[in-house]
């Protein structure tokens, strides 16, 4: 993994410098954790929230991801929140990561066509843009509760010409080894953990390690309470993150048949990607 610090350094990553730092802290965190709640979710409803309305109606789930990740919303509310808040900056820092970590495991990977299993993958996003960039044949199949997303990620993967390299399969994912019969070379779990209870992701790993050989990779992500907003989400978008640091999900992965854990930071510290490997 050291060959990969290059790539790592080279990832156009966004930063917050010291003064809007210290500014969040002073001013703009205690402001949006201890307005009334419903005065802020009646601005949101007022300005037609786009963000705020994806969180009400599924929170935490995949369309509010992919509003942080393109960027650039057109409500003022949502132009505020996603350019300026820590949490939809480190999402699109996460995705960059997890894109390069994914491009750097399927370009390293033994296997002639490399296997990338996604579990809870919403439209697949970073898989997509790895699938994209790497140098090497892979495809990936791309599980989710619900296939709300699975046309928005069909087109888009067939956009960057990776269409035929995806797979997208219904079905909850602990049961996936009922799912599933092509051994996986990388198993992903982005943006899910923090929605589950350590029993959930125990659950989710175990029937995850049953299907992967010896050596293969899991890619999964931390969240830390360092975007200073648990409040604002918890009360307003009413959603309700279980934040861990990497090596709490490390002890709950190696309980789960995991070892040789390398975690990354994005430059805001509130996400790490971290890589493990499944035990012989
Ligand atoms: C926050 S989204 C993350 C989507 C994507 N991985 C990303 O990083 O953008 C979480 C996804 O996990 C899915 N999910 C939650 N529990 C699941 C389960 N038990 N089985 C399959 N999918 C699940 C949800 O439907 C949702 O699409």
């Amino acid at each position: 993994m050291e060959n990969w610090i290059n790539d790592i350094e080279n990832i156009e990553f966004e930063s917050h410098g010291p003064v809007r730092r210290l500014l969040k802290t002073v001013v703009i965190n205690p402001l949006i954790n201890y307005i009334p709640a419903g005065i802020t979710k009646g601005l949101l409803k007022l300005t037609k929230s786009e963000l705020a309305h994806a969180n009400w109606n599924d929170p935490g789930g995949w369309r509010s991801m992919v509003i942080s990740y393109e960027g650039n919303p057109g409500q003022i509310a949502d132009k505020l929140l996603v350019t300026g808040g820590s949490v939809p900056t480190a999402l699109r820092n996460r995705k960059r990561l997890g894109a390069t970590v994914l491009t750097k495991l399927i370009e390293e990977s033994d296997s002639d066509d490399a296997h990338i299993l996604c579990l809870g993958a919403g439209p697949g996003i970073t898989i997509i843009e790895a699938l994209k960039r790497a140098n090497g044949a892979a495809h990936a199949t791309l599980v989710d509760i619900s296939n709300d997303a699975f046309e928005y990620g069909q087109q888009l993967a067939d956009s960057e010409g990776v269409g035929h390299k995806v797979r997208y399969i219904l079905g909850d994912v602990r049961n996936i080894d009922d799912l599933l019969h092509e051994p996986p070379d990388i198993v992903t779990m982005i943006g899910i953990c923090e929605y589950l209870t350590d029993e959930q992701i125990i659950e989710i790993i175990v029937a995850a390690a049953s299907v992967m050989p010896a050596g293969a990779s899991i890619v999964f992500n931390s969240i830390s309470k360092r975007h200073g907003t648990d409040r604002f989400f918890r009360r307003v978008f009413g959603l309700h993150m279980n934040h861990r640091s990497p090596e709490e999900l490390q002890v709950l992965m190696s309980e789960a048949g995991f070892m040789n854990f390398t975690a990354i930071p994005e430059p805001l510290g509130v996400y790490h990607m971290i890589v493990g490997r499944r035990k012989a």
